[in-house]
Parts: structure tokens; C-alpha cells; sequence
């Protein structure tokens, strides 16, 4: 029988469509694509689910005021997202929509099972309500009577709304918390959910009547059902769960890694845990909270028109740039800045210099000295013990990061080897090794220690960058190898002899800055 493979389930936050989709955005999705990938590269099997949060009063505003109908608003909002996903080349396997009708069901499935539990009753709410957030506030939490997530004014609330027990749950989620150090990451981001929790839980206002545009409350039509309640559901309905074919639910929850920013951690780790001890499912193995990106002026918003777009980006800069730029420049987990500058210093620096030169010296050495062909390995001299030596403990090492949820460090630790083989470059020489005939195989041994050592970086490179595989897999003259590009070929000597490889134009072209950023960026 055959052994069943390592399942890896991962989600992104689904975006509102209340607008087209920034930097910070894409940074959410581009590191969950990257642990996806890694997972696959692994031979996990990977099911990576993203998507878009298409209700609550927000959104219906946004439309109203642009003269649509909700739905013809998200619809073309939503194209963008798909569109920049593409660009972006983000590999998830399915896109959930919460106004789809798989999802609707499923979210009014579970609120009718609470409401049979007795985990949802009907009272009257009065309270703040932040819409920007779709944020409840009892009057205690307010900052200077405005929201303290956002900072801007709430507004009044009063109707008669169904409320979720949440209070009941409180001990069991924290007791949870504590028996599953990983389950919320990183432990910065668990601290504040251990003093939120035992702060007080208070119930949950879950419905609304003021507004239509949601998902009605199956028992009672005026309500609509809160949007947060809605859009966690989607990490479960788009698995199919409760419907005909729930194969994909019974394979995949519960999740690995729900990818959230910071901002949003306490949905994922308090309001969606507890849900689902009510309806009585399994818990998601992890939610993992990531910083902010920022700018010199503060947090990205359109009303301050600091908003940068990811997708002219990616046409001035590429896909793998951005993406290597993004997880490299903020410390994962932690808030980082964005700047334009700075983008174009990594690209010139670490992708041209580094590795772009690594690449197209050792392909030009290989061309020039023996017409493209990869000779044998003869007896190791001098330092490449310590090269093959950090070749073979780098894919350790990102691995343990990975796991980790370390996805900076794991690009530094990888970037590491991409120097070690430039200082392998500066200090055999290979220039002057060719001008003596005796040390031809000397030479030879050389270039074949680069050359192996840029098929480790280049498939561990992969899952951050994943244009860049193929490129060089056509360069070195292995494009018709796939044996020699997977995880489990990461094993030293595997690159055969007789290849031939090419000299090609350069992978990262070095940006000259000035033109890239104009006079009014400098
Ligand atoms: N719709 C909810 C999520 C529901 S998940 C069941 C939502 N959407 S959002 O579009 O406002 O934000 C989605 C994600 O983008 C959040 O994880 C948020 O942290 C992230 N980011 C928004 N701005 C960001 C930055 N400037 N930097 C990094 N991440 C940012 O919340």
C-alpha cells in the first residue's frame, strides 16, 4: 500500500474588496505562497486556500457610494485581486468567495448548529461598532471614544441582536492556549491573547438588522449574520465541510497555519477557536501573526495617499524581486518599512551582485574554460569541504526555520551559501588555475563544486522566488532533469558530469536608480 503523504493545509486572511489590494496585502499572501511551496518542494501534500470577504456594512457603504450594487462592486474588485495573484505568481489552489452559495450554506449551517446548542441567544445590543474593522466595542475598551484598533469613530448602536456565548468558552480556549505552546505564533502574539482572553471574554454580538448585505440568520431573516462569523467560516467551507463531498474537509482541516496580520490575530485565535469547540470541530493546528509593513509616513491608507501598489511594482520590478524583497526587508513577525530605495537596493545588491553574479560567473567560467561542459569532481582541496559543507547543512537549516515560521531568517540562512560560493570564487581562483594545464582538473573540480552548489541554492531558492528555477535549470542544461530539482535531491553529488551549460543574459539586471526612482524619490 502506498504510504499516505504528509498533508499541509495553509490560508491567507481573505481581503475585503472594498478596494483594490496594497503592498502590505500582498506581503500576507506572498509569505503564505511561500511556506506552501516550501511544503510542496517537501512533498507535503499542499492545499493553500485564499479568497475574498465580500459582506458586511463596509462594503455595502463602498458600493453605495460608487453607484453599484455590492455585488457588482466586489465582482470587479475581485478580479484585481485574482489578476495580482497571477502576477504574483501565487499558487493557491482555491479562491473562496463568501457571497458563493458553498460558503453561504455552510456558514448558516454552523450558527444554526450554535443556536440548537444553546450557544446563541437573541438580546438587545447597545454598544460601538467600529465599520471600517466590523469591530464590536463594549464603551470600557474605547480610546478617547474612538476605536482602539483604527483610531477612528464608532458609531452608536442599538437593536435587538443574537449574541454568541463566548464567555462560556473562555477557560477552555486558555487552557487549550497553554497545552499548545505552538498553536498561536509568534509568542509575542500569544502573550497578548493570554491577557486579552483572561481580561474577560464578553459575548458576541453575531447578527445585525440594520443593514441586508450578508448572509441572513437561517432562523430569523431580518438578521444578518456578523461578518466576522461569515468570513472565518470560509477557512471550512471552502473544504466543503457538511456537504456532499466533504472529501476535501476530511483530508485537509484542520488547518496547518492560518497566515494572518497582527491586526487580526485575535478573530483567528479567540472569536473562530471558539466556534468551533461550539460546533464541536477540531482546532486549527496554528495561526501565525505577521507584522506590518509601513512606510516613513505611517501605516499605508488611501485617505493619507501613501497606498503603494503592488502590481506596478511588479511591472517595473518583476515577481521574484518583489517577493525576495518582502520577505527579506521585514523581519517576519515583526513591523518593517517599506521604501522604494530600499527595494532597489536588494535587487542591485543580493540579486544582481550576489547571486546573478554567482550565476553568470560560473556559467562564463564554464563556457570559457571548458566550452560549457561540467567535468567530475577530482579530490577536494582547500576550502571546498567548507563549502559542500554549508551546501549540505543550508536545506537543515532553512527547513528548521521554515518549521519555525522563520521565513526571513530562512532567506538569510540561504543567502549565506549564495556568499560562501562567492568568497569559494574569490579564493580558488579559477582565472589563474586556468592559466596552468597541470591543474586542469583542479579546475574542472572547481567549477563542478559551483555549479552543484547553485543547483542547491537554486532549488531552495524556489519557494520564495519561483521564477527562478526554470531560468537557471536552462542555463546549467538540466531542464529535462526534474530528478535533480527536488527535495530529495538536495544530496551533494548529484549533478552528473558531461552537462552542458550556458551562458544566458542575466537573470537580475542591475537597476540603475536613479532612473528607477526619479528625481522626486531621491
Ligand atoms: N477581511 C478581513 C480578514 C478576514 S479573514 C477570515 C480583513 N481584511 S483586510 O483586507 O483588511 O486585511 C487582510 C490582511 O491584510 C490582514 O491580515 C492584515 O493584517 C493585512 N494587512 C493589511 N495592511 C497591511 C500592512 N500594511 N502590512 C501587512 N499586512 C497588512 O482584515
Amino acid at each position: 500500500m502506498a504510504l499516505a503523504k504528509n498533508k499541509f493545509y495553509i490560508t491567507t486572511p481573505i481581503y475585503y474588496p472594498s478596494d483594490r489590494l496594497h503592498i502590505g496585502h500582498a506581503y500576507s499572501t506572498v509569505a503564505a505562497d511561500s511556506l506552501a511551496r516550501f511544503y510542496r518542494l517537501k512533498g507535503y501534500d499542499v492545499w493553500f486556500l485564499t479568497g475574498s470577504d465580500e459582506h458586511g456594512q463596509k462594503i455595502e457603504r463602498t458600493a453605495r457610494a460608487n453607484e453599484k450594487t455590492p455585488l457588482e462592486y466586489v465582482d470587479a474588485i475581485v478580479a484585481t485581486f485574482q489578476q495580482l495573484w497571477e502576477k504574483l505568481d501565487i499558487s493557491y489552489n482555491d479562491f473562496i468567495r463568501t457571497t458563493q452559495e458553498r460558503h453561504k450554506q455552510v456558514v448558516q449551517r454552523i450558527f444554526q448548529r450554535l443556536y440548537d446548542n444553546g450557544d446563541i441567544y437573541k438580546a438587545s445590543y447597545q454598544g460601538w461598532y467600529c465599520t471600517p474593522c466590523e469591530t464590536f466595542w463594549t464603551e470600557s475598551r474605547l480610546v478617547d471614544g474612538k476605536c482602539p484598533d483604527c483610531g477612528r469613530p464608532v458609531e452608536l448602536l442599538q437593536e435587538e441582536s443574537y449574541f454568541f456565548r463566548m464567555s462560556k468558552y473562555a477557560d477552555r480556549l486558555l487552557q487549550y492556549i497553554e497545552e499548545h505552546p505552538d498553536f498561536i505564533q509568534p509568542v509575542s502574539r500569544r502573550n497578548e491573547m493570554t491577557s486579552f482572553i483572561k481580561s474577560g471574554l464578553e459575548d458576541l454580538c453575531v447578527s445585525r438588522t440594520t443593514f441586508n448585505w450578508g448572509i441572513p440568520v437561517p432562523f430569523d431573516e431580518k438578521h444578518v449574520i456578523y461578518v466576522w462569523v461569515d468570513a472565518l467560516t470560509n477557512y471550512v467551507s471552502a473544504l466543503g465541510y457538511g456537504s456532499a463531498d466533504d472529501s476535501l474537509y476530511q483530508k485537509f482541516w484542520p488547518a496547518d497555519v492560518h497566515l494572518v496580520g497582527k491586526d487580526i490575530v485575535r478573530f483567528h485565535a479567540v472569536i473562530w477557536p471558539i466556534i468551533l469547540m461550539a460546533a464541536g470541530l477540531p482546532l486549527p493546528r496554528q495561526i501565525v501573526g505577521h507584522g506590518w509593513v509601513l512606510l516613513d509616513s505611517g501605516k499605508m491608507s488611501k485617505s493619507k495617499g501613501n497606498v503603494v501598489d503592488p502590481l506596478q511594482l511588479v511591472e517595473k520590478y518583476g515577481s521574484d524581486a518583489i517577493r525576495y524583497y518582502l520577505l527579506r526587508e521585514i523581519p517576519f513577525g515583526a513591523d518593517g518599512l517599506y521604501s522604494e530605495e530600499a527595494l532597489v537596493s536588494r535587487i542591485n545588491q543580493d540579486l544582481a551582485n550576489d547571486l546573478g553574479n554567482l550565476i553568470s560567473r560560473t556559467m562564463g567560467m564554464l563556457d570559457k574554460y571548458f566550452a560549457g561542459e561540467v567535468l567530475a569532481p577530482g579530490a577536494l582541496e582547500g576550502p571546498d569541504e567548507e563549502l559542500i559543507a554549508l551546501a549540505k547543512d543550508t536545506p537543515l537549516q532553512v527547513d528548521a526555520l521554515m518549521e519555525r515560521r522563520e521565513l526571513t531568517a530562512a532567506v538569510s540562512a540561504l543567502w549565506k551559501l549564495v556568499s560562501r560560493a562567492n568568497k569559494y570564487v574569490d579564493e580558488t581562483a579559477p582565472w589563474a588555475l586556468a592559466k596552468d594545464p597541470a591543474r586542469r582538473e583542479r579546475l574542472g573540480t572547481v567549477l563542478y563544486n559551483l555549479a552543484e552548489t547553485l543547483r542547491f541554492i537554486t532549488i531552495l531558492c524556489g519557494p520564495f522566488m519561483p521564477g527562478l528555477p526554470a531560468k537557471v535549470w536552462d542555463l546549467l542544461g538540466i531542464a529535462d532533469r526534474p530528478d535533480l530539482h527536488t527535495w530529495p535531491s538536495l544530496t551533494w553529488g548529484l549533478l552528473p558530469s558531461g552537462i552542458r551549460v550556458k551562458r544566458g543574459p542575466a537573470i537580475f539586471p542591475r537597476i540603475d536608480a536613479t532612473a528607477a526612482l526619479g528625481v522626486e524619490n531621491r
